[in-house]
């Protein structure tokens, strides 16, 4: 939800901008922007402050990026120990007057759009920020979107300010405020408060932070102050970045990666001052701060196309190995161990109930493990959308572990409900895909997946490996509550395994997949249905079909489709039956030929030796002949391909579907 950037070193800001803006996009793409500031040649600026400092070697920019051949630090800064003797200072520092230094350039549409209209401007700067922007307060126009400027003050915000109302009326901005969002809100207020503790930056972010009720992600730059970004955040993501190549911070590391691969999330309530020297970090009272500086452990190609049209088909094809790197460490033995993941064995032996939290396709995967994990380990498991789960008064007590599933770790409804079950005495494992994470900081114990970025809007494999993470939960749990024996779990891990190839073969079908979506892409409605974990896996299929295709679809336990819904199937609508469960196929096999008699378009998904009679289905599409449990993994590759190609077929935008946003930090 809204991707953030800020630079400031010596190479010039503005390509730097565009590029994370790019790398950025899929978290919002309805309108973008940068701010430049001015300067009139190498930056020459004060690095005071009593601060912690993370500085680079005193390294060699790489050329590339510095345009200006191998060069140390020390020389493309000018003498970095009398910084304002030889460099050139942009603009007066103490007290800025005339014209704002900072230019802002702002769009509807991609960032695409921005970089061509940015190329025609003769404008850039060594300092700047960038933001891509998904609306929620004001609809998508040139002035809504960011940054924002007010006085002295340029903003850029990732989250809601949720008492803005109240910030117009004590502040008198009625008649002031250009653009319908929150964020200028802010941006007024700030420059209030810095001319009232003149000057003082820190202090007047202080107190605006104090005013603020909600969430947020901000990167400021303050026209007194060239140079230097201020960064600060609660709840939305952001992590920052000292490099050879100067200072970065950004909503996500896709966009820091090109020039760094040690990175640290700012802290919340820190205030984090970047400048092309150093990045500072302080706490509410102006201590220093030293956050924990991590590594990166995926490299820039995670990130690209790497030759593939989408990064969903990307992403579809990199399953296997996702599924390897999630599953292969934490065997011992054959065996499911966390001892890497700190996570002792009280917690699943200790547990009287488990809460599954989580939204959309990551509740999904949470559906999957309910399904085994009741009959398996013979507690009370319960599923939860979690935004429904703070208002439900659910029953949590300290026998209660909740898992809470989310592949960004910054979903603000899973990491309220997370809050929520954690203040009511429950345990918090968290299986979160991105490392840092609020989700993952704030739980009691976080279980890595390590499928990489995830970038196109459409998740998938974030999907498996969560998956992947419950399954092993789900052995491990067994194991310990004696559910199963050492071999029972060994043979459980094989199978699980052995869906690794199985997902390899449904991909060897994509151009059979393709050709069922010519049909497909030209109906309006399609429906998936499905039993007990097969019902679940019609969720995920129909949620990835609607979002991508624009194609309306529905999930429905097959049984209960003639309470009602059977009255929409009429010919050729299109119904995927998904039935690879044993014990209900012969009653799945009756929900089939219901929709059949009505003439509706069925394609079957089975396992390769199901008994499946003549003229069941008008397409049928076999997986191997894996054990039930087992069976989720190549299905879901069937259905991601499915609406991949109906959404290629209908010649959309896969990547970025429409009102969508890849991760979502608001209510
Ligand atoms: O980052 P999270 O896993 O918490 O995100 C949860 C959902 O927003 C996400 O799975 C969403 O449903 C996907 N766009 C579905 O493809």
């Amino acid at each position: 939800m809204c991707g953030i950037i800020g630079y400031t070193g010596p190479l010039m800001a503005k390509e730097i901008l565009l590029e994370g803006l790019a790398q950025l996009e899929y978290r919002g793409y309805d309108s973008a922007g940068i701010a430049l500031l001015a300067d009139e040649g190498g930056a020459a600026l004060n690095a005071g402050g009593a601060a912690s400092t993370f500085s680079a070697d005193s390294g060699v920019w790489p050329a590339a990026l510095s345009g200006a051949g191998a060069m140390t630090a020390a020389e493309a800064l000018g003498d970095t120990a009398h910084p304002t003797a030889t460099g050139v200072r942009r603009r007066p520092t103490a007290s800025h007057a005339g014209p704002s230094p900072i230019t802002v350039i702002k769009k509807t549409g991609k960032v695409k759009g921005l970089r061509a209209y940015c190329g025609s401007l003769p404008v850039d700067g060594h300092c700047g920020i960038g933001h891509t922007r998904w609306a929620t307060h004001g609809g998508v126009t040139d002035a809504n979107a960011h940054p924002h400027q007010a006085g002295e003050i340029t903003l850029i915000h990732n989250g809601i300010i949720e008492n803005y109302q109240e910030l117009i009326d004590t502040f008198h901005l009625q008649g002031k405020l250009l653009s319908q969002t929150d964020t200028e809100v802010a941006a007024w207020v700030l420059d209030a408060l810095v001319r009232e503790e003149v000057g003082d930056i820190a202090k007047a972010i202080a107190r605006l932070l104090a005013l603020i009720r909600g969430s947020y992600g901000f990167c400021i730059l303050y026209a007194s102050r060239p140079g230097e970004i201020y960064a600060v955040r609660n709840v939305s993501p952001l992590v920052a970045s000292y490099t050879p190549s100067g200072a970065l911070v950004a909503s996500d590391l896709t966009a820091i990666i090109p020039y760094s691969r040690s990175y640290f999330v700012v802290p919340e309530n820190a205030l984090v001052r970047l400048t092309p020297y150093r990045i500072d970090v302080t706490g509410p009272e102006g201590d220093p701060i030293t956050p924990e500086m991590l590594e990166v452990n995926w490299n820039v190609d995670a990130a690209m196309k790497n030759g593939y049209p989408h990064y969903m088909l990307k992403e579809i094809h990199e399953q296997p190995r996702a599924m390897e790197n999630t599953i292969l460490p934490r065997l011992d033995k054959g065996l499911p161990d966390f001892a890497q993941d700190g996570i002792p064995d009280a917690v699943f032996t200790g547990c009287e109930r488990i809460h599954i939290i989580a939204c959309g396709t990551a509740m999904h995967a949470g559906m999957v493990a309910r399904s085994m994990y009741e009959p398996l380990l013979r507690i009370p498991v319960a599923v939860w959308v979690a935004s429904e789960f703070r208002y439900e008064d659910p029953l949590v007590d300290g026998g209660t572990l909740a898992i809470v599933i989310s592949q960004s770790g910054e979903t603000i409804d899973t990491l309220a409900a997370m809050r929520l079950a954690s203040e009511k005495g429950a345990a918090t494992l968290s299986i979160v895909n991105v490392k840092g994470s609020t989700i993952a900081r704030e739980s009691d114990y976080a279980f890595y997946t390590h499928a990489g970025p995830e970038i196109a809007v459409a998740s998938t494999k974030a999907y498996s490996v969560q998956l992947a993470a419950l399954y092993l939960i789900g052995c491990r749990a067994a194991m310990l509550r004696g559910k199963y024996t050492p071999e029972e779990a060994k043979v459980f891990v094989t199978n699980l395994l052995d869906a690794i190839p199985a997902m390899e073969m449904m991909m060897g079908q994509k151009e059979r997949i393709r050709g069922l979506t010519s049909h497909l892409i030209h109906e309006k409605d399609a429906f998936f249905i499905g039993r007990g974990l097969d019902y679940a896996l019609s969720l995920e299929g129909a949620l990835k079909l609607k979002e991508i295709s624009y194609i309306h679809a529905e999930a429905h336990a097959a049984g209960e489709l003639k309470h009602g819904t059977i009255a929409l199937i009429a010919p050729l609508v299109p119904v995927v039956a998904i039935a690879t469960q044993e014990h209900v196929f012969a009653k799945m096999i009756s929900n089939i030929r219901e929709v059949k008699a009505r003439d509706a378009f069925v394609i079957l998904v089975s396992k390769l030796s199901a008994p499946v009679g003549d003229g069941v289905a008008n397409v049928r599409l076999s997986i191997p002949d894996l054990p039930d449990a087992f069976c989720v993994f190549p299905v879901v590759v069937f259905l991601q391909l499915l609406a991949y190609y109906a959404a290629v077929g209908k010649n959309l935008n896969v990547d970025q579907p429409r009102n969508l946003a890849k991760s979502v930090t608001v209510e």
